[in-house]
């Protein structure tokens, strides 16, 4: 997701695995939950666990600040909940082969984003009053005065790495495991390189970004609607992205445009902290109104596909040029016309919205509470 707090500063193939997976709809749900978290990314995991999935762990990408600080923001949201016993796991320091000065160097030529996520120039001001770490001397800097949460007590898991992990489970629960990816596909792409089994052996992948034909809306509407319509997540690491969405996860699901649908309201807002507890008061707080609910969007409709009211089966690719002003951002085409190596991915057009705002409600009015049984 996009910082909601520093915004304001702008001012495939065929599945071929050794043995067919029986698949049993009924059957418990596991999830890895791969995001840029934050002091309000909590919601996602929230609905994930009101949903009864059983969450693996929470792995970390870098994409809004560096991977360190958002694994960080994981385990103190989980604290606040008495939900420690869901692992946090780190993932990539770096994106595949993109760098802050590289992207930087992209938008000499290309144009600069509203949100630059974690290749916005260093800014030690910045740091010091709240602003999670962006470029800067240490990608494994913590900056504590982003955590609004609080500073966390608990660390992440000692010796495992997000794609190790994310292989490590689909083997041991093939078909079970859906993908959520909220931040950029790093940890993915790694695990679908390093074992080739991966992606058919996972349940999904469910994906927050995406965006198709944005760009009227980059150049004529305001400076904050050109940032809900450029795909930092995507553009963070478009390669990763790349590999992720040709591979041959069963199904993979896409939240492009769509998370832009719900626009967060005070008056939900309201509703939301008319129950007290830890999570109701920083959303209450801090989540604020100029944004849509991306990530809990992209959450929604993996606990239930049906949110979906509206969608189109399209075959996907990323572009990966990065003389193109399009360097990260999605490419769609029909069967008669396609590249090889790309396949086929849902993406929603329309979600209905009151059912995600009860979701999202429920979860963070009522957390559920699955380490004290
Ligand atoms: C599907 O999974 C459920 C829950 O684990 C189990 O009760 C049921 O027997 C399974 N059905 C089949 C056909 O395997
Ligand atoms: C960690 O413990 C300290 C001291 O008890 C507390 O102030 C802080 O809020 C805790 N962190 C979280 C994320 O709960
Ligand atoms: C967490 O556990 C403590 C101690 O049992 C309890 O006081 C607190 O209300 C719990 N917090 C939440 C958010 O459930
Ligand atoms: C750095 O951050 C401070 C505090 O938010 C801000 O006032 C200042 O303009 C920023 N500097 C640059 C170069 O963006
Ligand atoms: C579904 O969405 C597409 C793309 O926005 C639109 O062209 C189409 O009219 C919609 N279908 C219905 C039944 O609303
Ligand atoms: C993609 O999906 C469409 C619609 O379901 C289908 O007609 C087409 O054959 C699929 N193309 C490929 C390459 O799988």
């Amino acid at each position: 997701m996009h910082s909601t707090k520093f915004s304001l500063l702008f001012t495939a193939a065929l599945s071929v695995s050794a043995s067919p997976i029986r698949r049993n709809e009924t059957a418990k749900r596991y999830a890895i939950l791969d995001n840029d978290w934050s002091s309000v990314g909590f919601i996602p995991f929230l609905m994930a666990l009101d949903a009864g999935i059983e969450i693996l762990a929470l792995t970390s990408s870098t994409s809004d600040s560096w991977q360190k600080q958002c694994a960080y923001h994981a385990l103190a949201t989980l604290e606040i909940g008495n939900l420690s016993c869901v692992p946090v796991i780190y993932g990539a320091t770096y994106p595949l082969i993109n760098t802050p000065e590289r992207f930087q160097a992209w938008e000499m030529v290309h144009g600069v984003l509203p949100w630059q996520g974690a290749f916005a120039p260093y800014n030690a001001t910045a740091e010091a009053l709240g602003s999670d770490p962006t470029s800067g001397p240490d990608p494994n800097r913590i900056e504590k005065a982003a955590f609004l949460e609080g500073f966390p007590n608990s660390t992440a898991v000692e010796g495992k790495m997000a794609a190790s992990f994310m292989i490590e489970q689909v083997h041991k629960y093939p078909g079970q495991v859906s993908i959520y990816s909220g931040g950029a596909l790093t940890n993915i792409a790694l695990a679908v390189r390093m074992d080739e089994d991966f992606a058919s052996l996972a349940k999904e992948l469910v994906v927050m970004g995406g965006y198709v034909d944005v760009n009227m809306l980059q150049a004529t509407g305001s400076v904050n609607q050109a940032d809900l319509n450029s795909d930092i997540n995507l553009m963070m690491d478009p390669e990763a992205a790349k590999i992720a969405f040709t591979a041959d996860f069963p199904s993979i699901t896409i939240a492009g445009n769509v998370a832009n649908q719900v626009q967060s309201t005070q008056v939900f807002l309201d509703e939301i902290y008319e129950v007290k507890n830890p999570y109701s008061e920083l959303v209450y707080n801090h989540y604020g109104t100029l944004f849509p609910f991306w990530d809990e969007t992209a959450m929604g409709l993996l606990i239930d596909p049906t949110l979906s009211v509206n969608s189109t089966t399209v075959l996907m690719d990323v572009d990966v040029a990065y003389a193109s002003p399009n360097y990260g951002n999605v490419h769609v085409y029909q069967t008669a016309l396609m590249p090889p190596h790309v396949r086929n991915v849902t993406y929603v057009n329309t979600i209905d919205a009151d059912r995600l705002k009860s979701m999202i409600k429920h979860s963070v009015q009522y957390p559920a509470q699955p380490c004290s049984s």
